[in-house]
């Protein structure tokens, strides 16, 4: 197609070859059992996505332990019980040509006791607005215990088969809570100057690098944390100097932390995030995928032809249609249905808020996945969506 032939056309990331530059966004979906292993269900929902002819798919949100978790159902990595579902995973993926990476997290202090009755632990004390729980300052052995359930992790991706591991770095998790200083004020080797700030980030490299090829590893870093004593890309000098000395794969650009959730929503929208992601080409040579607030083709051909980003990713534009690639390449663009989000800012938060355990991941468009499952047993359904996200879409407009 040869109005998105910057888009379709092949691109190569550290040694793999990605069959576009189109990449499904890390979405947590949180299907997986309580105990962190990953259900059929799940994987049904990420090859529903790899059918439809994306470069690769980044499944979301894979956390250290259940400490690291932020709710109940999240996939947890690293014990030998979480292997087989991973494996089984990543080669679902793989089956259709599809690059296959999953994001590595721990929540931090950005975690809720509430919704996964563990404890909340942070490299100093911090409470999330929003949450108002007070995290409890780690200890330096239990830092290096985290440490080392990063390393078992990033070492069972990559036995699973995933092509790429992120590293979660961004979105005020536990990574950058130990870089930032607004919620780094330790005052031992962990905290204080930059590469004391970097230190819990190298130790896990160096821990790993002779067990996985540093190649195949990614990260996900922001842009603009909003937070004055934050990070943003004036200030992540240090980060990408440090990453690119063990030649990450690629870098993608997000900005905000919960605390300022209300914020990011706004850039996004104006397309900040790809103005990051520009910025951060200036300082690396390392790839940069743009993302944020991203909705169709014709955009993302824009951010590569306005040179913002090497490839780039969607993430609620696919959970509101995952065929949406599919369909433009078909073009059969008029029948795709849009995220209500992009249409308007803060009109639907469903996908997003799935604290309550009892919640399940589910999009109100009549494209998305959870639609496409019930509309299987109840065609009268299809319908019935399809009438109420067009009264909402009309609203909105
Ligand atoms: C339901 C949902 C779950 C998400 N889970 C993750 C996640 O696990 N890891 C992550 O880095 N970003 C996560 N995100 C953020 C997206 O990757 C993306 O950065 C954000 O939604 C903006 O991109 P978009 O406008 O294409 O949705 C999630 C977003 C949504 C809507
Ligand atoms: S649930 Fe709402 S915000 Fe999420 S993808 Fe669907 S329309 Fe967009």
């Amino acid at each position: 197609m040869n109005k998105y032939k910057l888009s379709l056309a092949p691109i190569k990331i550290g040694k793999t070859l990605l069959k576009n530059k189109i990449v499904c966004s890390p979405v947590g979906i949180n299907m997986s059992e309580t105990d962190g292993k990953i259900t059929n269900k799940e994987i049904g929902y990420f090859e529903n996505l790899a059918k439809n002819n994306l470069g690769m798919i980044i499944v979301g949100n894979a956390t250290v332990s259940n400490m690291g978790k932020g709710t109940l159902n999240e996939i947890v990595i690293g014990k030998p019980f979480h292997l087989p579902q991973l494996k089984k995973l990543a080669d679902t993926i793989k089956k259709y040509g599809t690059v296959a990476c999953i994001q590595i997290a721990h929540k931090g202090a950005q975690g809720n006791s509430k919704y996964t009755g563990e404890r909340v632990v942070g490299p100093s004390k911090y409470i999330v607005p929003d949450i108002g729980i007070e995290a409890e300052v780690l200890t330096i052995d239990e830092i290096k215990e985290i440490e080392n359930e990063y390393v078992n992790a990033i070492v069972q991706a990559d036995e699973a088969g995933f092509d790429f591991i992120e590293i979660m770095s961004a979105h005020g998790y536990l990574v950058h809570q130990f870089l930032s200083e607004h919620t780094n004020k330790r005052e031992d080797e962990y905290g204080g100057c930059e590469n004391n700030r970097l230190r819990f980030l190298k130790n896990i490299i160096e821990k790993v690098k002779n067990k996985v090829d540093t190649s195949k590893l990614a990260a996900k870093i922001t842009g603009n944390d909003f937070i004055p004593k934050g990070l943003n890309f004036k200030k992540i000098r240090f980060l990408i100097d440090m990453l690119d000395s063990y030649k990450f794969a690629y870098y993608q650009v997000t900005a905000g932390i919960y605390e300022t959730a209300k914020q990011k929503y706004i850039h996004m929208k104006k397309g900040a995030y790809w103005e990051y992601a520009k910025e951060l080409k200036k300082l690396t040579n390392t790839p940069v995928m743009a993302q944020g607030g991203i909705t169709s083709l014709e955009e993302g051909e824009k951010i590569l032809s306005n040179k913002q980003g090497d490839f780039w990713g969607m993430a609620q534009a696919l959970i509101a249609d995952p065929q949406l690639v599919t369909k433009t390449i078909n073009d059969k663009e008029d029948e795709i249905y849009k995220c209500l989000a992009h249409i308007k800012v803060g009109s639907c938060h469903r996908c997003r808020y799935l604290k309550q355990k009892d919640l399940d991941f589910a999009c109100v468009t009549p494209g998305s996945w959870s639609a496409d499952l019930t509309n299987k047993i109840n065609l009268a359904k299809r319908k019935k969506d399809l009438n109420y996200w067009n009264k909402v879409i009309s609203n909105l407009k």
